[in-house]
């Protein structure tokens, strides 16, 4: 039924990737077909508006379906996310195909509202509504789980640095229940999980909210690493000043508590730091990273960093380099600072020339390139685990070998040779790591699979 044909492209970061996943599985649950765009009736565009490229690459993309299908007009457009919440209904502007938009909150209700817009050809929907509690979405029907799973305790954040926009497209902060994560977490294991990472926009401030049910992130944490044939425990974004004792604690305390900390440091400078608002100075955060490491020697960082922020001085971006060489991060996402509508900074009149920020932005780069190099470098030699992922798409010579790719603790990629005819996905594969790659590692098995 080709009506039922979908496609979805998705931006942005992990929650978005993850509310994807869900909504490919929730339709497909209803009858739905997933198919290449060219065959696709019904396109949804999972969007991202944390800065302007992005932006940007939704236009383009909702131009590239317009193009690609004639501008059919049996064609269903669908725009979710941020971009959705952000623009709202100005997105019906111009573009006969977008039937949909739904916001943050709105994806839950995406299913249903597709169904009736097939039997409504003349109707347009707006799913813009923020929610004041958590809302459970229906199950997405997976028989079998990935091994690498992803589970959401928190939606929104009520932080509101001035640059940012997420707590505007996806609203106030909303824990979870405790017993939906323990339910949801369990399920995923009995379908094959063996890793699970906890998503949020500032997760180490679970519970902190009405919706809090009495759980703290550091419990929530402790009651998930318990659950039976967890192998591997992540968690991602926690914000620096909300890191209590207890949630550094449980790097020594919770065996499956992978020892690696995506920790957002954003800028070097007190002045900067100050004026983003993020409620910490460089020396904070030095003393974090600091217990941090002591409580788990082998802890591996990576930030985000955002340079030119408005005010931003050569001698302030000089502060985020050392910063970012006193921290030895193994990985760093950096950013040019963008206007984002709506936000405090936007209205910052000492904004840094374009030309200045990528300058800076390819100096921060090559040096932390140059620490990614030393961290991968320093791993040769090194005995740990894989949790295998998939086959790797590079080739291989050897007959009865097949190439492989997982995951070791510290979440770098490494690549092994495992032998043919068995499906080694999900394995936990004991190895040396033999090579490191630009941004990758080689390894080779030493021990039995399990
Ligand atoms: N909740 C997470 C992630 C926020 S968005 C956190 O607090 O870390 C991901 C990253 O995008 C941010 O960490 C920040 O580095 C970057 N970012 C957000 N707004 C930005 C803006 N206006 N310009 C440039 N980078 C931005
Ligand atoms: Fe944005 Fe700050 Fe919230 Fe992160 S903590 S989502 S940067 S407002
Ligand atoms: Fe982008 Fe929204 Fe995530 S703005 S980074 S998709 S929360």
């Amino acid at each position: 039924m080709p009506d039922k044909n979908f496609h979805i492209i998705t931006f942005g970061c992990q929650m978005n990737v993850h509310d994807s996943r869900w909504l490919a599985g929730a339709l497909a649950a209803r009858g739905f077909v997933q198919t290449p765009l060219e065959q696709a009736r019904i396109v949804i565009l999972n969007t991202c508006s944390v800065r302007e490229k992005p932006e940007q690459k939704v236009k383009t993309a909702l131009g590239r379906v317009q193009s690609l299908t004639g501008g059919d007009p049996d064609v269903l457009v669908a725009v979710t996310g941020c971009v959705a919440q952000q623009l709202g209904q100005k997105l019906f502007e111009g573009n006969g195909q977008v039937r949909l938009v739904a916001g943050s909150d709105g994806i839950n209700d995406v299913p249903g509202a597709i169904e009736r817009l097939l039997g409504e050809p003349r109707l347009r929907l707006s799913l813009l509504d923020f929610t004041s509690r958590y809302v459970e979405r229906e199950p997405a029907g997976h028989s079998r789980s990935h091994p690498v799973a992803y589970v959401n305790i928190m939606q929104g954040c009520d932080n509101f640095c001035a640059y940012c926009i997420v707590p505007y497209t996806r609203g106030r902060q909303k824990s979870r229940a405790a017993t939906a994560i323990l339910d949801e977490c369990r399920a995923l294991l009995g379908q094959g999980a063996r890793e699970i990472t906890l998503l949020g926009q500032n997760v180490n401030a679970y519970g902190r909210d009405k919706s809090g049910d009495g759980t703290s992130f550091a419990d929530i944490l402790a009651q998930v690493a318990a659950l039976p044939g967890l192998e591997r425990l992540r968690y991602v974004t926690p914000h620096p000043k909300d890191m209590k004792p207890a949630d550094i604690e449980a790097f020594s305390s919770l065996a499956p508590l992978c020892p690696r900390l995506h920790l957002p440091v954003q800028a070097g400078a007190d002045r900067v730091l100050a004026r983003m608002g993020r409620k910490y100075d460089s020396q904070d955060f030095l003393d974090l990273v600091a217990i941090l490491r002591k409580t788990c020697p082998d802890l591996a960082l990576s930030t985000d960093i955002i340079v030119g922020f408005p005010g931003e001085s050569e001698e302030d971006f000089d502060d985020t380099l050392e910063m970012v060489k006193t921290c030895g991060f193994m990985s760093a996402f950096s950013f040019c600072y963008s206007d984002r509508p709506g936000t405090r900074a936007a209205l910052f009149p000492d904004k840094v020339a374009p030309e200045r920020k990528q300058e800076r932005l390819l100096r921060l780069q090559a040096l932390q390139e140059e620490l990614s190099a030393r961290w991968l470098n320093d791993r040769v030699g090194q005995k740990t685990c894989l949790l295998i992922e998939t086959r790797s798409p590079r080739q291989l010579g050897g007959e009865g070998e097949t190439l492989w790719q997982g995951r070791d603790p510290y979440g770098a990629l490494a690549h092994v040779v495992l032998p043919s005819g068995a499906d080694h996905t999900g394995r936990m594969v004991p190895v040396v790591i033999t090579r490191a790659g630009k941004h990758s590692l080689s390894a080779r098995l030493e021990g039995d699979i399990w």
